[in-house]
């Protein structure tokens, strides 16, 4: 192997760019050359490629997003687009691709490979539901941003006897909802996984209320039917009685946007020096993750449609520790 490229899709994730550094690095280490490519598939179907060397990639592990650009692209969900991405590609020399990102981005991975092209795909997505990785890039900075943010909530809610709903990302996945929620200290947690009626966290609260609890957390994924939104309108057309005065915080792309822990940092790092091994083995069509702490790695067709189920055991632990 003589030239390589890295790309960053999908949603960005903090601990993306030291994924990126690592690659770089690790592949010059092998004696190859390295390009990265412009914002994401859109990027890879124009063929926008800059080469990277050490340097580049130097003083970027600190930073949140990514240097190189994402997007969600349209063009690559065609065979054209995606035809184009290959022959820009073979145009350029590059003779295989690292592609960091979540779901979306290894489905994208998936039909390069088959397609020939040799791939390999770094766990990346704040939403923690990628299979194949037991926790993805940008998790955990983005549950410490969720969580200094319910830290928050919590002093102005004992401050005036207040419950808040705070809704924090996660797509189709309870993840970072049930995490924050336990984390946080919630008195509920509302995720897709696990329904629940609006009626009966009206009620929960109202028993919390009862309880003498001087503020009260209900965490909610935004996947969930009833999101923050969904639950203050019915909350407000059904006249729920809550006896806490309530409000809502969305947190949004907030969590996307912070400074790596260190958790993170180290993640992207490990993964990103996994993908070169990989290549170097002629290992293609694979994601490398993590599992139990150690490197591991997962055939795309095995990844790919999955859905990473959440521990029920967490669930419950959530509960009883709400009382
Ligand atoms: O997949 C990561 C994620 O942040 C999800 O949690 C969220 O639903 C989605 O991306 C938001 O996408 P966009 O950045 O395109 O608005």
């Amino acid at each position: 192997m003589k030239r390589i490229a890295v790309l960053t899709s999908g949603g960005d994730a903090p601990g993306m760019n030291a994924a990126i550094r690592a690659v770089v690095r690790t592949g010059i280490d092998k004696g190859w050359e390295v390009y990265g490519v412009r914002n994401g598939y859109s990027g890879l179907v124009g063929g926008k490629f800059v080469a990277l060397g050490a340097r580049d990639v130097g003083g970027i592990m600190q930073r949140g997003g990514t240097v190189l650009g994402s997007a969600r692209s349209p063009e690559f969900q065609t065979d054209e687009g995606r035809l184009e991405a290959v022959r820009a590609l073979h145009q350029h020399g590059l003779e295989a691709l690292v592609i960091i990102g979540g779901n979306g981005t290894q489905a994208g991975s998936l039909a390069l490979a088959a397609m020939g092209f040799p791939v390999v795909g770094v766990a990346s997505t704040i939403d923690n539901d990628l299979y194949g990785s037991d926790i993805t890039i940008g998790v955990d900075t983005a549950l410490n941003i969720a969580l200094e943010a319910i830290d928050r909530l919590k002093v102005t809610a004992s401050s005036h006897q207040r419950a808040f709903l705070v809704e924090v990302m996660g797509r189709n996945c309870g993840y970072l909802a049930l995490m924050a929620a336990l984390a946080g200290g919630a008195e509920a947690v509302i995720i897709p996984e696990r329904e629940c009626h609006p009626e009966a966290i009206a009620s929960q609260l109202h028993d919390a209320y009862r309880r003498g609890k001087p503020h009260a957390l209900i965490v909610v994924a935004e996947g969930a039917q009833y999101n923050a939104e969904g639950l203050m309108k019915y909350f407000q057309a059904n006249r729920a009685r809550l006896g806490f005065d309530l409000r809502v915080t969305t947190l949004g792309h907030v969590q996307r946007g912070g400074t790596p822990t260190a958790f993170d940092r180290l993640l992207g790092t490990r993964l990103g020096a996994a993908a070169t091994d990989c290549l170097a083995r002629g290992q293609f069509g694979v994601l490398v993750g993590i599992h139990q702490d150690e490197i591991c790695v997962t055939p795309l067709a095995d990844v790919v449609g999955k859905r990473k189920p959440l521990d029920p055991r967490l669930l419950e632990l959530e509960r009883i520790l709400a009382m």
